[in-house]
């Protein structure tokens, strides 16, 4: 049952209230001075706190400012007398979730008291999401005891405590994303944003207003006015991902906004200030952009005043082991599996893989064999680099030579996953991610055979 606290010294208030709460379910302390109230709130730990502005011995506000405190998701309702508005705002400001003038309308308690307990599950929930994204990039999720992993943990411990920019190069899949969460998240900045944007993905133009904002006019589509990534950012970290690929044009803006701290929103005139870190990461060789003339010079060294190179996964085959390890972990946990086996001679075939799409296509690949295992084991057939010829073939004109519409690709995929899984319906959905009425929709719609087993 919810426990409420009501710190009030009048005892004519405070009988009335007091049966009105027992009678909504609630179960009640009450308190008659401020450090009544204290005691009990330290003793009970309520969830909710209805104080009366006015106390005899303490002023109410430092009552508030102490229960706030020691709990900063308790929620405190004030209680108060038109006479008492300089102070109530006070109480607002110091945190206090509403205020209620007395004589109390119980209607408008009620509602005021669901509210808070409302609030007060969500800030718990927000609070624990924020505690769980922290504790998931904590160093020890970065897997590796290679040397070359050894000289990144050192860089990410080097380096986090400070607000120098960091380039992160790697081939794709080598974890740059990954390790600029880590420096983050082990950062005096980390309850700040860490915000990531891929400047590849999108055009030259909305990269600029997405990066500086825009004011409302600036262009036809900008009907109101935006604030940009390095604004949102704060004191956090804004992580540039694919950062080889940006114009010239752009190239330019960023180098002053590092070298200044100073930008302005694209059509705008005010010019405005930047604390965020910058973290930019590519799996292209910058310093060749450079010397081809694609990438600015200035802007490069610039950005890597720590440079951070991941080593790709074949070079590091020692890691693999560990890897498979956790990344079965991560998977059986989130797919509900019990998948952990995996015979020696499996290791050793994984070991002795190419992995083109490192760490990436390690999980990709286990993810898949994960599914398709009947058993606890990992089996090599589940692995997909020794398919059969025959689903080899497939595999191959599954991307078609000729262009085609995109329903033609889906079309071949779908019969493709329902030959690997061997007519399972259960399995392809569970690998193309969607529900079974949409699976038989789409084999009706599109007329594949199945060999139904499920
Ligand atoms: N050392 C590692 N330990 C554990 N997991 C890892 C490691 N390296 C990468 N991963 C995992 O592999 C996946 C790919 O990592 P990430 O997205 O950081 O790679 P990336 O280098 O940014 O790739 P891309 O260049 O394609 O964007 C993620 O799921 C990540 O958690
Ligand atoms: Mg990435």
């Amino acid at each position: 049952m919810a426990m409420i606290l009501v710190i009030e010294d009048d005892s004519l208030v405070s009988r009335t209230l007091v049966s009105h709460l027992k009678k909504r379910g609630l179960e009640v302390k009450l308190a008659e001075t401020g450090e009544e109230g204290l005691e009990l709130f330290q003793e009970f730990q309520p969830e909710l706190v209805l104080l009366d502005i006015k106390l005899p011995d303490i002023n109410g506000l430092e009552v508030l400012k102490q229960i706030k405190y020691e709990n900063k998701h308790t929620s405190v309702i004030i209680m108060t007398a038109f006479d008492d508005m300089k102070t109530t705002v006070e109480a607002i400001k110091a945190g206090a979730f509403e205020y209620l003038v007395k004589p109390l309308d119980y209607l408008e308690l009620d509602l005021t008291i669901d509210k808070a307990f409302q609030m007060r599950a969500l800030e718990e929930k927000v609070s624990y999401l924020i505690e769980e994204k922290q504790k998931e990039y904590q160093i020890d999720n970065i897997i590796g005891r290679s040397p070359q992993m050894r000289e990144v943990f050192k860089m990410i411990g080097s380096v986090a405590n400070t607000r120098t920019n960091v380039l992160i190069q790697g081939e794709s899949g080598t974890g740059k994303e990954l390790v600029a969460k880590a420096i983050h998240y082990n950062s005096p900045f980390k309850d700040e944003p860490f915000i990531v944007i891929n400047c590849s993905a999108i055009s030259d133009t909305l990269l600029e207003s997405e990066l500086f904002g825009h004011v409302k006019g600036a262009f036809t589509d900008a009907v109101t006015e935006t604030r940009g990534k390095f604004e949102i950012a704060g004191k956090g970290t804004l992580f540039l991902d694919e950062i080889g690929d940006i114009s010239p044009n752009l190239q330019s803006k960023l180098l002053r906004v590092i070298e200044t701290r100073d930008f302005m929103k694209v059509g705008g005139e005010k010019i405005l200030k930047t604390e965020a870190r910058i973290i930019a990461a590519t799996n292209q060789n910058l310093k060749e952009l450079v010397a081809q003339g694609k990438f600015r010079e200035d802007l490069y060294y610039r950005l890597k005043v720590v440079e951070i190179t991941l080593p790709p996964l074949r070079e590091r085959r020692e890691d693999i082991p560990d890897l498979v390890a956790y990344l079965l972990e991560k998977i059986n946990r989130e797919l509900k599996k019990n998948v952990r086996k995996v015979p020696p001679e499996v290791m050793e075939y994984l070991m002795n893989q190419p992995w083109k799409g490192n760490v990436r296509e390690l999980e990709n690949a286990l993810t898949r064999a994960v599914i398709l295992a009947k058993g606890d084991v990992i089996l090599k057939e589940h692995l997909p680099f020794e398919p059969a010829a025959q689903v080899q073939a497939q595999e191959k004109s599954l991307i078609p030579k000729e262009l085609v519409p995109l329903w033609e690709v889906e079309k071949r995929y779908i019969q493709y996953v329902l030959e690997v899984t061997k007519g399972s319906k259960t399995r392809a959905c569970q690998i193309l991610e969607i529900s079974r009425p949409t699976l038989d929709k789409k084999i009706k719609d599109y007329n594949l055979k199945v060999e139904t087993s499920d």
